[in-house]
């Protein structure tokens, strides 16, 4: 009888727990990093070493590279620099194109024509075309043509020269100075040029360009 009512007195309430069976175990939510282990990221070595702190070796290494492409690049800049011409067309130190050889180069008994953007005397002899550099080799004055004398004479100290630029007296210590020419077809390919003596240049054809380039002077000869 005392077991009866023992059974049936009204204890505390019982907490179900659920426990986990070995059919359904319990999964674990994977989080953060560790979701990118379980998939196809780096393993953990890996990632240690892509968080671990660069080296002094590979810093230096990394350092050399970068000058090592520094360096080749400048080196390619200059050489593009350097390849492209100094002076545009039409500027002293350029070409400049005089139009025809007919137009361009007086007649053969004419007096010498100035050009003073190129800085030249354009002279027509028996043995064809020169452009003479139009400062004086004494000391850089301007000379003149004097149709009187038939002849270049310089105002400052009195140097006096052919008309081909040949010395003929005075201060000077050589003949005038010849800057290279050029004849150019229609195309603009060259059709003849000046020699490295600086002959006068015979004109091709009187439809051919006259080019003087005053980038290239060939120094006049000096006189015992
Ligand atoms: S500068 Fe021409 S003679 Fe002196």
């Amino acid at each position: 009888m005392a077991e009866a009512s023992a059974a049936a007195a009204p204890g505390p309430p019982q907490v179900a727990t659920a426990k986990p069976t070995a059919a359904a175990p319990t999964a674990k939510p994977v989080t953060g990093h560790k979701q990118e282990l379980k998939g196809n990221g780096p393993t953990a070595a890996e990632q240690a070493m892509l968080q671990a702190p660069i080296t002094r070796r590979e810093f230096l290494n990394y350092a050399f590279l970068a000058s090592l492409g520094i360096f080749f690049v400048a080196l390619g800049g200059a050489f593009f620099v350097f390849a492209l011409p100094r002076f545009g067309a039409g500027e002293f130190g350029g070409l400049f194109t005089l139009g025809s050889a007919g137009d361009a180069a007086p007649p053969l008994d004419d007096a010498p024509k100035s050009n003073t953007a190129a800085r030249a005397w354009v002279v027509q002899t028996d043995n064809g075309v020169l452009a003479l550099y139009n400062v004086c080799v004494h000391l850089g004055c301007l000379y003149g043509w004097q149709p009187v004398t038939n002849r270049f004479e310089c105002p400052c100290h009195g140097s006096k020269y052919q008309k081909d630029g040949t010395y003929i007296e005075g201060p000077a210590p050589r003949s005038l100075d010849r800057f290279v020419i050029r004849f150019t077809g229609a195309d603009g390919n060259v059709i003849s040029e000046t020699n490295a003596k600086g002959d006068p240049l015979p004109i091709p054809s009187p439809d051919a360009n006259l080019v003087v380039d005053t980038g290239k002077i060939i120094q006049g000869q000096t006189h015992g």
